[in-house]
């Protein structure tokens, strides 16, 4: 049964209702130059929100040139004190308007509005006032050199233009992290978002230009990856790009980015293992085990989707993980009481359901969920259960690939170089966790598993201060805290003569 639906707000409506919706270059709205728009599809109903228009090459020049007029011209003239008050003053607007993209994202991605609101807009706003605060806090140093007579300083300049390409699963908070690092360091923007779901970052465009920012320091040209992302990453007069995305994408971004040798960073693709001992708090690691993957659909990069768990315990964490996701209620976002909303795309669902097949052909057995939802009131949208296999090994597909859905594989283990080995034993190296109160063995584990984030006793902690990013083919370069600073920057180094 369908129940208590969020009706949308006012403010909503009047911005769905301006059509097809416009993409922010220079400082304008404006319409595509080849007029082309495409549909935004709400997941949940499969119909059509709004049509938007569509970024291609010549618009994405369009705002690169913008973004270049800018940097080198009105935005030089930016303080850091005065980029860190734009950026208060954008976050303060995103808090008075947050009801509104809480909608717009539960609408356009699928995400449970009680997710979006809890913790997509608040994570939003605390980013870019983190970054804000940064503004002011970017500088060089001064060396001391044995050479000779000579004073040597370096100064942190932004790296001029960047490009930003970012996906569907968190389309507000991934436009914070991309823009607000950036603007931070002084730089100028264009940002693409994921063509499932530009929606919060066109309205969050509007409050760019509420907040008073320069015309072309921030660009938002939605489009499609082989299109306007592509043109984007190839442009010679980009000097850095900025990706979270598929690997696969992130390669086809370093090929184009060869060109003119732009800087690149890359948040890529993940099959990350969650490691529970014998030893371990069970409960606490089952309502883990659950946290790493079920929240957003399971559409998150760094989910634990791989859980290895120690033979001794693992029918006992199986079938309590088993019992919390069989309370899982699937629903509409916008539906008040839904926990898992639909995945995000018509290709999703295809790609989820067929994984599901493969794993149990591969003799995975799907003690919660395996297929598509049968409530009848959810036969339009894109429901999958969430589902549990166990039986699973390493060498599976549904254990090797990424399947960005709400699937998780519990295999077994029976001694800790095993694990290890298997943990290890993937292309990807983004997240991790542990379960054990062994605090040597939970330090040594954490210590030769080859990721960018481990958590112990814990899984998807966040905070902005902390950085985020994977080794191996999940990428290169750090969000998130200070490390992002080094994204956007380089180091100039200067000398004076003092003879
Ligand atoms: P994708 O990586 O192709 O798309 C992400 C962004 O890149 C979008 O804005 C897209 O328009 C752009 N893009 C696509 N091709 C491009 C190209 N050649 N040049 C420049 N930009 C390009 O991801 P997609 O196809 O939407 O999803 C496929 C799979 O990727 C998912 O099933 C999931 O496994 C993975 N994925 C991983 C994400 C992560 O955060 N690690 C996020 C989104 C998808
Ligand atoms: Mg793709």
């Amino acid at each position: 049964m369908v129940t208590k639906q969020q009706k949308l707000c006012p403010e909503v409506i009047k911005f769905l209702s301006s059509a097809p919706k416009k993409m922010l270059i220079n400082g304008e709205f404006v319409e595509s130059l080849s007029g082309k728009t495409f549909d935004t599809i709400n997941p949940a109903t499969e119909e059509l929100i709004v049509k938007v228009y569509e970024a291609d090459k010549e618009d994405i020049n369009r705002a690169v040139n913008a973004a270049r007029t800018a940097f080198e011209g009105c935005w030089k003239k930016v303080t850091p004190y005065q980029r860190q008050q734009l950026l208060f003053k954008l976050a303060d607007l995103i808090e008075k308007h947050g009801e509104e993209f809480a909608e717009l994202e539960s609408l356009n991605n699928g995400k449970a509005i009680k997710e979006a609101r809890a913790l997509d807009v608040p994570f939003t706003v605390e980013h870019i006032r983190y970054y804000a605060g940064w503004a002011t806090k970017i500088h060089g140093e001064t060396i001391s050199v044995s050479c000779g007579n000579y004073f040597n300083y370096t100064l942190r300049e932004p790296v001029g233009v960047v490009g930003q390409i970012i996906p569907w699963n968190f389309p507000l908070i991934m436009a914070a992290w991309k823009i607000a690092a950036a603007i931070a360091c002084g730089c100028c923007v264009v940002l693409k978002p994921a063509e499932q779901t530009p929606l919060t970052a066109l309205r969050l465009g509007e409050l760019i230009m509420e907040a008073g920012f320069p015309e072309g320091v921030i660009n938002i040209c939605p489009g499609f990856g082989p299109t306007s992302g592509a043109a984007l990453a190839a442009h010679m007069d980009v000097d850095k790009v900025a990706f979270t995305g598929e690997t696969s994408t992130g390669r086809e971004i370093v090929k184009a980015s060869a060109f003119n040798l732009k800087r690149v960073s890359l948040e890529l693709g993940g099959k990350s293992p969650n490691i529970v001992f014998k030893d371990g708090d069970i409960d606490a690691a089952a309502q883990g085990a659950f946290n790493a993957v079920f929240f957003n659909q399971g559409q998150v990069c760094c989910a634990g989707s791989r859980l290895f768990v120690e033979k001794p315990v693992y029918e006992e964490l199986t079938s309590k993980l088993a019992s919390i996701i069989n309370k899982i209620k699937v629903g509409t976002g916008l539906d008040l009481e839904t926990d898992m909303g639909p995945v995000v795309s018509h290709d999703q669902f295809k790609k989820v359901l067929e994984y599901l097949e493969i794993g149990k052909k591969e003799g995975a057995k799907a003690v919660c969920g395996g297929s598509k939802v049968n409530d009848p009131n959810l036969q339009k949208g894109y429901f999958v259960e969430p589902t549990l296999f166990t039986n699973a090994t390493n060498k599976m597909r549904v254990a090797r690939e990424e399947i960005f859905g709400p699937v998780i594989c519990a295999i077994p283990f029976t001694d800790i170089d095993e694990v290890v080995t298997q943990a290890n034993d993937t292309v990807y190296g983004l997240g991790a966790g542990i379960w054990t109160k062994d605090i040597k063995k939970a330090h040594r584990v954490a210590n030769v598993l080859k990721a960018g984030t481990v958590w112990i006793n814990c899984y998807s902690a966040f905070d902005v201060a902390s950085p985020f990013g994977g080794c191996k083919q999940s990428g290169y370069g750090r969000e998130c805290g200070k490390d992002a600073l080094d994204l956007y920057t380089q180091i100039k180094s200067v000398w004076v003569n003092l003879d």
